[in-house]
């Protein structure tokens, strides 16, 4: 088996029994352990628990590889891969019990900086529905064991796109502005707030297109992965007004540039 596939499997099985973790915490309830960034930013004592058991059991199977969660300090491996991985992406869902939540883990090799880094495989679980979305650089995008396609094109009735907003007050004017221009070309938009979601859906052809401003690497890495196995195209782009604040664009390849023109917005 190529190491991306061997990678892949890896990351199947460890987003699954992190995924379980989790759904079995939130059955026992929910504790806000901090905020983050601000204060709608927050981190579940169930986001620390799952990420330590990721980390545990890749440190264990994989010794040199580094890591890169949400949730703990980064750390450089010797074998030139990085684990990328969001142990909870969705997490005010999960803390309100809105079942839109998922474990996201990637392996990546090069630098462990998103646009430096070449993503290998990447998993992506939802535990509220079971459903395993899984990549491998090379080998497709899969829905359990259904190979993914993105639509090439919206409906003549415009796309089904999707979005998110940032934590921090101060960026929700901007990004209502790009909806706003975003709105003629789309037949409705879906706020789902779970990003490796957002992601996968295109992937898997429930959206058309999806784009968010400020997201991290945890967010991003497996998703933007089943989108390009999947046949579609992923970008991030930094804006001049807030270049640490990147415009990120997800799309089947008939509507992906024209997002992208809309979004950016010039
Ligand atoms: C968040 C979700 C949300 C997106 C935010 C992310 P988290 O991740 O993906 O949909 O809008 O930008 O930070 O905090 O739930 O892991």
């Amino acid at each position: 088996m190529a190491l991306a596939e061997q990678l892949e499997a890896l990351a199947i099985d460890i987003a699954r029994e992190a995924g379980e973790l989790a759904r079995r915490r939130r059955s026992e309830g929910v504790a806000i352990a901090a905020t983050k960034s601000s204060i709608a930013d927050i981190v579940t004592e169930a986001d620390r628990e799952v990420e330590a058991h990721i980390r545990a059991r890749l440190a264990a199977e994989r010794p040199g590889d580094g890591f890169l969660g949400e949730e703990t300090d980064a750390e450089r491996g010797s074998t030139g891969i990085t684990w990328v991985v969001d142990p909870i992406d969705g997490t005010v869902n999960y803390a309100y019990g809105i079942p839109a939540y998922a474990v996201s883990i990637a392996a990546v090799c090069g630098e462990p900086s998103p646009d430096q880094w070449e993503a290998l495989a990447g998993a992506v679980f939802s535990p509220p529905t079971g459903e395993m979305f899984h990549a491998a650089h090379g080998a497709g995008a899969w829905l359990d064991g259904s190979r993914l396609a993105v639509n090439p094109e919206p409906s003549p009735a415009g796309a089904l796109l999707a979005t998110g907003f940032g934590y921090n007050p101060a960026t929700h004017a901007g990004d209502l502005a790009r909806v706003a221009r975003v709105m003629p070309m789309a037949r409705d938009l879906r706020r789902i707030g779970a990003a490796s979601l957002d992601l996968s859906y295109v992937a898997a052809g429930r959206f058309d297109g999806y784009f968010e401003r400020g997201l991290q690497p945890w967010d991003h890495a497996a998703g933007a992965l089943l989108v390009t196995e999947a046949g579609g195209r992923f970008t991030r782009v930094v804006l001049e007004d807030m270049p640490g604040r990147p415009l990120f664009v997800a799309a089947g390849p008939g509507l992906f540039d024209s997002l992208l023109a809309t979004t950016v917005g010039a």
